[in-house]
């Protein structure tokens, strides 16, 4: 599990972070979102040790990750995959040798058999005949896809993706959220999302932290957050008619489904 036990971030005399405690669920997708400049990329480089916090602390599985020396951190640095926006794929890399890279720096395995597992991460995020071609060659889809095959060819106990959606069409996004979940369960990683992205809350995650000015301001799952009362919250998500409507069309399903459900169980059907 990775605790945020009340972090502070302040650049000069602006804060940034506020006093942010919070449990990221192990072996499910957490998503953080909120406004742009809400401080969600902030807070990730902090989980991760990009940036220094101010106080606080940051523990994995009960280890102090913000005590740490970077000797200390190294073997949690190992465990973490990470997917910052832009992909940030090495240009004059191919695919395959992109995503062979963290095996060079970390692995002792033989080129045959880290071969193999850049291979076996292609096939998993369903990049078919792109070993060899260069991230100029190919779409912004598949760009994420070598991010996501590149964060994970380690195996790592932990998985953040910041913004994965960004300059993807609809229809892709749904592509990698997808995968980003599938990937989350089938290896039983904890990850961590950021996205401002309505889709992406509507269709994942089970566990949502909802940031507001570096605060944060709520968190539940993507069911509760049909049912809550929080007004910034509520403008945030549903701000147009659209996702207002959508609001109310899953409450009307969730109401006709445990309806159902009691019917079906013989239980007292007044409830319905
Ligand atoms: N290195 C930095 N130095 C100064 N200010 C920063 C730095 N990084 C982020 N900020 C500021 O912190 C705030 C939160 O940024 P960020 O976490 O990137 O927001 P989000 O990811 O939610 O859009 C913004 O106002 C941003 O300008
Ligand atoms: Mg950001």
């Amino acid at each position: 599990m990775i605790e945020v036990i009340n972090i502070r971030k302040s650049f000069g005399d602006k804060t940034i972070l506020q006093d942010v405690s919070v449990n990221m669920e192990p072996g499910k997708t957490n998503l953080i979102i909120g406004a742009s400049g809400s401080g969600k990329t902030v807070l990730m480089k902090c989980m991760v040790g990009l940036i220094e916090v101010d106080s606080g602390k940051i523990k994995y599985d009960g280890q102090d990750f913000t005590a740490m020396d970077d000797k200390e951190k190294k073997p949690i640095r190992q465990e973490i995959g990470m997917l910052f926006q832009g992909s940030a794929l090495f240009d004059s890399m191919t695919v395959e040798q992109n995503i062979m890279f963290p095996l060079d720096m970390f692995s002792k395995e033989k080129y045959k058999v880290r071969m193999k597992r850049v291979q076996e991460c292609l096939d998993r995020v369903n990049l078919k005949d792109a070993n060899k071609k260069f991230p100029a060659e190919i779409s912004g889809g598949m760009k994420k896809r070598v991010g996501i095959a590149r964060a994970i060819v380690l195996n790592p106990k932990y998985l953040f993706v910041d913004e994965p959606n960004s300059g993807l069409d609809p229809q892709t996004s749904l592509v990698i959220d997808k995968l980003i979940k599938d990937i989350t369960v089938e290896y039983n990683i904890t990850t961590v999302v950021n996205t401002h992205d309505m889709n992406t809350v509507m269709e994942s995650g089970d566990h949502i932290i909802y940031m507001h000015q570096g605060l944060k301001q709520w968190e539940g799952s993507n069911e509760d957050i049909i049912f809550a009362d929080d007004q910034k919250l509520n403008d945030f998500i549903f701000a147009s008619e659209f996702f207002q409507d959508i609001k109310e069309m899953r409450k009307t399903e969730m109401f006709r489904d445990k309806g159902w459900r009691t019917k079906k169980d013989g239980e007292n059907s007044s409830r319905t």
